[in-house]
This record gives structure tokens, C-alpha cells and sequence, in this order.
């Protein structure tokens, strides 16, 4: 079926295609476009370009580029109305279909409604804190040293002392009170009827990478133990403890930047961190770290920084922690904080200084679960020892990459003395054992298998195991385009294409003036893409994305519209000049690649007539030469009407 404009539309804007490409090909920041690996074609330095604010991809190398639709199609082998079904469901937007029962419909509107229902609440929490009725969580929040910025950053709120204040307001907005028991935002009565689930208390927003609020954790005021500290949002329709993990929409940015991610246990924490500086950190939120958690920070960074409580509980914790992320590759380090101290504490009594000294100390994984054993006093015995280097080869024989087991093993024989060759058959037999139980729990698989596509370096988002990303490599510029260049496209057509597709705004503009100034394309290829985005633009706000979707051009048309969108990373200094032009005076580059369109074809025409002066009969000659002085003039006012730059 044919889906409505609008709905595309809708899906497009709601879908990340940093997050999208993310998950297979690992992304770095770099400046406003996040760059990796190609994986249309094989290449060792990266010149696959995505741009978040342009909704586009482009690969400098081999030429792909696209859209969010246009990856699934061509990356996964999806048909078009596939890869809007994916995105749709990715995004929460429910897709009409003829074969829907009327169950599905329904299930997909909830969905729809809880969301919403969960922004109206934070809203209204947020606006909360600023009346009357917030002075005091304001006071609170202010004595713990959150600054208002970051309040308003991660949405904190309060939630009134009133059994309905929430239910209240939303029902005045319109929800129904089945709404708000999808959200997890009221409770049932005994008797009948519902109350406010989160009353009194300090919230915070839980949101997803892609920024939705999907639940809440919310924290008493109040010293009094009885109290639970805090109450979080129940399992829901949209909030699976088991996977969401707080902060990940304000870190994941930093996450790829840094490469790494700093993983504690509480919100206070995320803020503080956040705050002095460490924007790559995120929270478990009161529950182990999970494996689905793992592999949702491992599309990021391949490394792991867990920071736990000193006490035994956080060890421990770690511990768990430390084995599923080794199980997914990524590299784990363990940061200890001083006795009695949690990130949030220490940061606000030591300062960003000596938090970032102490990640500088973080051990590696055999370092700490070898202090840990120490420590319990594990080493004082035979058996004791034994026990505990048999933990440590557990964690190592997780490790999918052998180079880096072999390393881990030598250590562990070197720390302890114990005989290289008697770790490996240890760890052969506890290989044997995880095989057997992973094969038994086989049955988690990921929603979009990576497919064998051409290149597949990067058929899976490992970004662990991934030699190509290495920093110093990643710091080179990307090779020279190989794409087949727009065939003869004068500059200024170049230029004149992106200021349409860039700013669509201009469109009419630069079609006007290309008439009253009769100048027309030189290069055919141009002036047919010229009059497919001024269609598109009927059809279409922003005709880049209406042509950048499948079906819409040909391959090589889409290969030339993405690269006429997206910057490129290592563009030269001209580059850059336009680039500031094109943000600073639109108008300009307008008018003067129109200038000088008429000057290339004015001086063509000068050219030729020049030629045919000397065959000329004299009757011509006087006619060439009036047209001769005429396209002078013109030519000398052309030049002149550049702006001086
Ligand atoms: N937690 C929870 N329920 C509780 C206690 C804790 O869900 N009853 C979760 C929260 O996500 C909390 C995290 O566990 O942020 C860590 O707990 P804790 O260290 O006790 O709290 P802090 O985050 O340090 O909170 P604060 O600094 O405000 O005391
Ligand atoms: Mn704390």
C-alpha cells in the first residue's frame, strides 16, 4: 500500500539515522557529522558521513548515499514499505494497514498515548517545581548543587503531595484514566477508582536515546527511613526496567566522541557527573546491569568504565556486571571511589579534577576481581586461591577475542604465579560449559540481523573488536573521493543545487532569477535535477528527503542529491568559505552563481562568434561584431557584479 506523505514524513522526523546507522557501523563525532566506516564498500579510513540535523547519510568513498529509508533498503535489503514499517515501529508510530485487526490498532494507539501521556506528566512535574508547592524540592535540589541548568536539562520535577494532582491535569488534557494506567502513572483503588502514583516526591524523567520519556524514578524528600527512597515507574507498555538505562539520551553524543562510557548506579550520580563535565555516564538505575543494557551502550563505545560503591554490594554488583559486558566484547575497566563515597558525593567534594585522577586509576578487570578475592581473603588458603583464579579465567574465557583472552591469561599466570598452560585447559572446559548454556538461552535475537553485505567489515556493530576505528587512525582525513563526480557540473550549478536542496526556501527565488535573468543550466544533468527538486518541493517541506527516499531517483541521481546535502569532513578551505557563505547570505551565492552561469555561456558565445568572424561575409562581420560588443559589455558588467569577495 501507499503510504500518506505526511506519515512518511512523520516516521522520518521521529527516526535518529545516527541511531539507526549507529547500530552497524560504529559512528564518531566529528564536528556536526558523525563519521565511520563505510559499510557499502571496504575501505580502512573513514569517509561514511551522517548528518543528525540533515536526516542523511553519505559515503565520500564509493558515492551511497540516502536517508533513514534509503539505509534499510540498501544496508538491509529492505523493500521500501519494509523499511517504513521498521522505522515506524522503531519510532512508536502506528502505521495504518488494511489487514490490521482492530486489536493491533489499538495496541499501537496505547503505545502512542502512554508516551504522550508520560511527556504531559513530566511537563507537568517540571512546571511544578516552580510554583509554590516545589519551594521546598527547589531547596532541596539547590542544597544538593544541581544547578538550575541542570534541572531544566534533565527535566527534574515534583510531584505534588495530592493523591490526583496528575490525574487531574491529564484528564483535563484529555487522557483517559486507562491512559494513564499504560503510563504507569496511577494506581488502582481497593475499592474502585485510581490515585497518583508518585506524590510528594522529586522526580526524574527516565528517557530513551531517542529523548522520549518512557518512565520516572521519583525520590522522597524526606529523612524518614520508612519511606522508600525511591519509587520507580512499574514494567509498562513502554518502560522495561531491563533495558532502559538513565542518561543515555544526554551521553550518547560523548559516548561515541570519547569512545567510552562511565557506568554508576544512581541518578544523582548521572547528574552530578554530568554536570562537572562527564557527559558519557549512565545508570543502571537500581538494578543490575543487564545484557540487553550492554548491548545497547556497546552500539556506542567499546568501553566500559563501572564505578560502584566501595562497599561489598557494589563489588559485587560490578562483578556481575564486569562478565556481561567482557561476554559482548567491550573492554571493562573498574573505578573505585573512596569508602563511603558515590560519584555524586565525591565529584561535589573533591571536584572534576580528582575524578578524573581517579578514572585514570581504573583497574582492569583481572586487577580488581583479583582485589576483591584479596581482600575476602580468598588467597590465604589453597582451595581459596584456586576458587578465585578459577572466577578470574571464567571472566576471561567470555572474552570473544582470543588475542585478547591470550593477553589476560599471561597476566593472570604472571600475577599469580600459576602455569600458563594450566589457565588454558581451565578455561577450554569453561568454554565448553557458557557454550553449552548459550546455546540454551539462543533465543534473543536482535530485531535486525546484519546481513552479509558487500564489504562486510562492518556487518555487526562491534565496535570492540573493530581495528578500523582507532583514534589515531579516525584523526586521518578520508581518501580522495572515487564517487564519479557530477559529470562537468560547472561550480556554480553545484553551488546553485545546494542552496535549493539546502535552504528550499530559495527555490522560488532562484528559479525567478534564473528566468528574468535568462540564464539557463549548462549541464543537462543539472538543470533535469534542478526541476526535480523544485517537484519535489510541490510535494514536499524539505525535497532533499522526498528524493533521497528509495524509488524516488535513480541511483547515481541519489548518490550526487546526498552529496550535494552533506558536508564533507575534510572539506578544503574554499570549501569551508562556502560553507560559511551559504549559512551567512544565501541570496548571494545565488546571485552570483547565476553571474556566473550567463559569464560561462556569454563566453561561449563570444568564443564562437569569434570563430566564425574570419569566415564571415562582411554582411555578417557587422552583425557578429554589434553582438561581439554587445556580450562585451555584457561580460565586463557580469564580472563586475560580484560582490567584492
Ligand atoms: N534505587 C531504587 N530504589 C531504592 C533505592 C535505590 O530504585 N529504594 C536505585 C535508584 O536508581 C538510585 C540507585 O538505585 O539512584 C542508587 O541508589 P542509592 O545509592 O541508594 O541512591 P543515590 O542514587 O545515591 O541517591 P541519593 O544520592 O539521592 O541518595
Ligand atoms: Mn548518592
Amino acid at each position: 500500500m501507499k503510504y500518506p506523505e505526511h506519515l512518511l514524513e512523520q516516521i522520518r522526523q521521529q527516526s535518529d539515522i545516527v541511531e539507526l546507522v549507529g547500530e552497524f557501523v560504529a559512528l564518531r563525532q566529528r564536528g556536526n557529522s558523525f563519521i565511520g566506516l563505510c559499510p557499502f564498500h571496504s575501505e580502512k579510513t573513514p569517509s561514511f558521513n551522517v548528518s543528525r540535523d540533515k536526516g542523511i547519510f553519505k559515503c565520500f568513498g564509493c558515492g551511497k548515499g540516502g536517508n533513514v529509508f534509503t539505509f534499510l533498503t540498501e544496508h538491509q535489503k529492505l523493500t521500501f514499505p519494509e523499511a517504513v514499517k521498521e522505522l515506524a515501529a522503531r519510532a512508536g508510530v502506528h502505521l495504518p494497514d488494511a489487514a490490521d485487526s482492530e486489536e493491533d490498532r489499538q495496541r499501537a494507539s496505547r503505545f502512542e498515548m502512554a508516551f504522550k501521556a508520560l511527556r504531559e506528566a513530566a511537563n507537568f512535574y517540571y512546571a511544578s517545581l516552580w510554583t509554590d508547592d516545589g519551594a521546598a524540592a527547589q531547596e532541596y535540589l539547590r542544597r544538593r548543587g544541581f544547578t538550575e541548568e541542570s534541572i531544566r536539562d534533565f527535566g527534574l520535577g515534583m510531584a505534588p503531595d495530592s493523591w490526583d494532582a496528575l490525574s487531574q491535569e491529564l484528564r483535563r488534557l484529555g487522557f483517559a484514566q486507562e491512559q494513564l494506567v499504560d503510563a504507569g502513572l496511577v494506581i488502582p483503588r481497593e475499592s474502585s477508582g485510581y490515585y497518583d502514583r508518585f506524590r510528594g516526591r522529586l522526580m526524574f524523567p527516565i528517557l530513551n536515546a531517542m529523548g522520549r520519556v518512557i518512565g520516572f524514578g521519583a525520590r522522597t524528600m524526606s529523612a524518614d527511613a520508612k519511606q522508600a527512597k525511591y519509587i520507580n515507574s512499574p514494567q509498562s507498555l513502554v518502560y522495561d526496567k531491563s533495558k532502559a538505562l538513565y542518561g543515555i539520551h544526554h551521553a550518547r553524543d560523548a559516548m561515541r566522541r570519547d569512545e567510552t562510557v562511565l557506568m554508576v548506579e544512581g541518578y544523582a550520580d548521572v547528574i552530578s557527573l554530568h554536570q562537572a563535565g562527564f557527559k558519557n555516564v549512565v545508570a543502571s538505575s537500581g538494578t543490575a546491569l543487564t545484557r540487553d543494557q550492554v548491548q545497547a551502550i556497546k552500539r556506542y563505545c567499546p568501553k566500559l568504565y563501572l564505578i560502584y560503591d566501595a562497599d561489598s554490594a557494589g563489588a559485587n554488583a560490578a562483578m556481575k556486571g564486569m562478565d556481561l559486558a567482557l561476554a559482548e566484547g567491550m573492554d571493562v575497566y573498574v573505578v573505585r571511589l573512596p569508602e563511603g563515597q558515590d560519584p555524586d558525593s565525591y565529584i561535589l567534594q573533591e571536584g572534576p579534577k580528582a575524578f578524573t585522577a581517579v578514572l585514570k586509576k581504573a583497574m582492569s578487570f583481572v586487577d580488581f576481581k583479583g582485589d576483591v578475592f584479596r581482600a575476602q581473603g580468598s588467597f590465604e588458603t589453597a582451595e581459596g586461591q584456586a576458587e578465585a583464579v578459577r572466577s578470574l579465567v571464567s571472566s576471561i574465557a567470555r572474552i570473544p577475542d582470543h588475542l585478547k583472552r591470550d593477553v589476560f591469561i599471561r597476566n593472570v599466570a604472571a600475577k599469580f604465579g600459576i602455569q600458563e598452560k594450566l589457565l588454558y585447559e581451565e578455561m577450554s572446559q569453561i568454554q565448553r560449559r557458557q557454550q553449552l548454556q548459550l546455546r540454551r538461552s539462543d533465543g534473543l535475537r536482535r530485531s535486525l540481523p546484519p546481513t552479509g553485505e558487500p564489504g562486510s567489515n562492518q556487518a555487526a556493530p562491534s565496535v570492540g573488536s573493530s581495528p578500523g576505528i582507532a583514534p589515531a587512525k579516525v584523526a586521518e582525513p578520508p581518501p580522495e573521493t572515487t564517487a564519479v563526480p557530477p559529470s562537468a557540473m560547472a561550480p556554480a550549478e553545484e553551488k546553485l543545487l545546494r542552496v535549493a536542496l539546502g535552504e528550499p526556501r530559495l527555490l522560488a527565488y532562484i528559479a525567478e532569477q534564473l528566468s528574468v535573468r535568462s540564464a539557463t543550466f549548462i549541464n543537462e544533468h543539472s538543470e533535469r535535477l534542478f526541476t526535480q527538486i523544485l517537484t519535489a518541493a510541490e510535494q514536499h517541506a524539505d525535497p532533499a528527503q522526498k528524493l533521497l527516499s528509495p524509488e524516488a531517483l535513480d541511483e547515481q541521481d541519489r548518490e550526487l542529491v546526498s552529496k550535494l546535502c552533506i558536508e564533507e569532513t575534510s572539506h578544503s578551505p574554499n570549501w569551508q568559505k562556502f560553507n560559511a557563505e551559504i549559512s551567512n547570505d544565501p541570496v548571494k551565492i545565488v546571485n552570483d552563481s547565476i553571474s556566473s552561469l550567463l559569464l560561462t555561456a556569454r563566453q561561449r558565445e563570444h568564443d564562437s562568434l569569434q570563430a566564425q568572424l574570419k569566415t564571415a561575409s562582411p554582411a555578417e562581420q557587422g552583425q557578429i561584431l554589434l553582438r561581439l560588443r554587445d556580450l562585451k559589455n555584457e561580460l565586463l558588467e557580469l564580472e563586475g557584479s560580484f560582490s567584492a569577495s
